[in-house]
């Protein structure tokens, strides 16, 4: 049976691998009415919209894949902004700032003005600060603008982790924070498994290496780009979960990159995401070690921004 008519709208803004997973997450569990894909090379953005559409001819959907214009993107429940310059090999995330940051910066001149519950989901790297700058160009209000963050780290960190423990990635909360890069770290005093905090479970076979997982987890991005070229399926998962989330007002809780008044940056802290974005961000105690983490965080941030 196909899923009855779903009304909303999604942009998905790049026509890149990562943005035609996105869209191909979207048409297998579907959560909107319509996908429009943008992208000012037609030629690619019409036969990723073909190809996506044969993925929606066998029944169990009624999303529909077309093109769709900056413009029309501005007027979507969601837009989702994958456009701009991949890493290549040997390059870090902050090394594409240059690039992207302008093509966000016309891109979304040419969104305006926004439907006014527009939200606004940053997937281009280096996403933290791509998300600061889609803030400060869009003028929506800051809880429309997130950025995917560290929730693909804290993905792979659960992998981990429930490899190591022998369970369910699902029963496991530990989360990667910070910045989707260099600095990012692991919440390590937050680190649970079936509840149970992570320092008071006996794991079989195994003493965790912490320092050697939070390691792996950050350089699994460089060591799929070393052999594949690109990273798109996690990314592609993840970022349509965050469209799921908003779409059904879902409150799920998030380690998603969005702004921090007492820092000055966007970066991920867990938050929870509804309809209208960012509901609110988790406080966390974070112990002292973690603090200072944070702290590193934001001033390596600082640097790229205004670099
Ligand atoms: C990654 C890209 C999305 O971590 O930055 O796979």
């Amino acid at each position: 049976m196909p899923d009855s008519k779903l009304s909303s709208s999604i942009a998905i803004v790049g026509a890149g691998d990562v943005g035609a997973t996105i869209a191909y997450s979207l048409v297998m569990n579907p959560v909107a009415g319509d996908i429009l894909i943008v992208d000012p090379k037609e030629e690619v953005r019409d036969a990723q919209i073909q190809d996506l559409s044969d993925a929606t001819f066998h029944g169990n959907t009624s999303t529909q894949v077309r093109a769709g214009t900056h413009k029309e993107a501005g007027q979507c429940d969601i837009i989702v902004f994958t456009a701009g310059a991949k890493q290549k090999q040997g390059e870090s995330r902050a090394d594409l700032i240059g690039r992207n940051k302008s093509i966000l910066e016309s891109a979304i001149s040419d969104m305006q003005p926004f439907a006014e519950k527009t939200i606004l989901l940053l997937v281009a790297n280096p996403v933290d600060v791509i998300t600061y700058f889609a803030q400060k160009y869009s003028n929506l209000p800051k809880s429309q603008v997130i950025g995917s963050g560290t929730f693909l780290d804290s993905a792979r960190l659960r992998g981990v982790l429930a490899a190591k423990a022998e369970v369910s990635a699902s029963s496991i909360d530990a989360y990667v924070l910070g910045e989707h890069g260099e600095s990012q770290f692991v919440a390590w005093s937050a680190a649970s498994i079936g509840g149970v905090p992570l320092e008071q479970t006996l794991l079989p076979n195994t003493k965790l290496d912490k320092d050697a997982i939070a390691e792996d987890t950050k350089n699994k991005a460089t060591s799929i780009i070393e052999n594949k070229g690109a990273t798109n399926y996690g990314i592609g998962a993840v970022a349509a979960s965050i469209c799921k989330s908003i779409l059904s007002d879902q409150r799920n809780i998030r380690p998603v990159s969005h702004y921090q008044e007492d820092l000055g940056v966007c970066l991920s802290i867990p938050a929870v995401i509804g309809r209208q974005g960012l509901v609110r961000t988790i406080e966390m105690r974070f112990n002292e070690e973690e603090q200072g983490k944070l702290k590193k965080s934001a001033e390596a941030l600082k640097e790229i921004i205004n670099a």
